[in-house]
């Protein structure tokens, strides 16, 4: 992938805006990760040291392994969380998106759907990817009900997949395909 980001935003979606990650945002990455009300949503549960965390965001500004973008919020600038897409499979044209908001006052406002339709529309449109893939655990309603908004369905269901506090919890295989996103980005955007 050659193409570098400058940043994603469209002004009928007033929450957010998408920018590269810089290496200045790695404590913040880090606190975030290794937070454990934020590890029981996410498939990699191991803590990250500091160090690890910047060479991530070195590997993520490279852009080889695929796009990974910063969330700031529009009214004050503030980077809230993380989104991106990975594993992209340039034959089969389809990549896996997965996304965190750290700041948690930010949570079930909107925030990560704005996110989400931007970066979408950039793998759809600039990258031209046929199916996007996410998953999205048994335990984490709210992660799912976002990924219904922005347009992904239930593909299938990995049963008592990953131990989550103490529990095995499912594990949903969710999938979007081009065709089925561009109604989702008029409702939001009018385009
Ligand atoms: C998952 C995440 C990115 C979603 O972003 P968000 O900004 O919180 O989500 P949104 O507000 O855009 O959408 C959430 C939807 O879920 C709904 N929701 C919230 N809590 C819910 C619950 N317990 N059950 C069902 N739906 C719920 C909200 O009402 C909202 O839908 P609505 O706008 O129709 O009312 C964010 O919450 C997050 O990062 N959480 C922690 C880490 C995580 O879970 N990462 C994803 C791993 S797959």
């Amino acid at each position: 992938m050659s193409e570098i980001i400058i940043s994603l935003a469209h002004p009928k979606l007033e929450k957010v805006y998408l920018r590269p990650l810089e290496k200045s945002d790695a404590s913040r990455c880090c606190r975030w990760i290794n937070d454990a009300e934020i590890r029981q949503f996410i498939s990699n549960q191991n803590l990250l040291s500091f160090s690890q965390e910047e060479k991530w965001i070195e590997s993520a500004n490279n852009g080889k392994e695929g796009i990974n973008l910063a969330i700031i919020t529009k009214e004050k600038n503030i980077h809230i969380g993380n989104l991106g897409i990975c594993d992209i499979d340039w034959i089969n044209r389809r990549g896996t998106t997965g996304a965190l908001i750290g700041e948690k006052d930010y949570w079930g406002k909107g925030y990560g759907t704005e996110a989400k339709l931007l970066l979408l529309k950039h793998v759809f449109d600039s990258l031209g990817l046929e199916k996007i893939c996410s998953t999205v655990l048994s335990t984490n309603p709210r992660s799912k009900a976002y990924l219904e908004k922005t347009g992904y369905q239930e593909e299938g269901c990995l049963r008592r997949h990953q131990l989550v506090n103490g529990i095995k919890a499912d594990l949903f295989v969710m999938a979007l395909f081009r065709e089925d996103f561009y109604p989702i980005w008029k409702k939001y955007t009018g385009e």
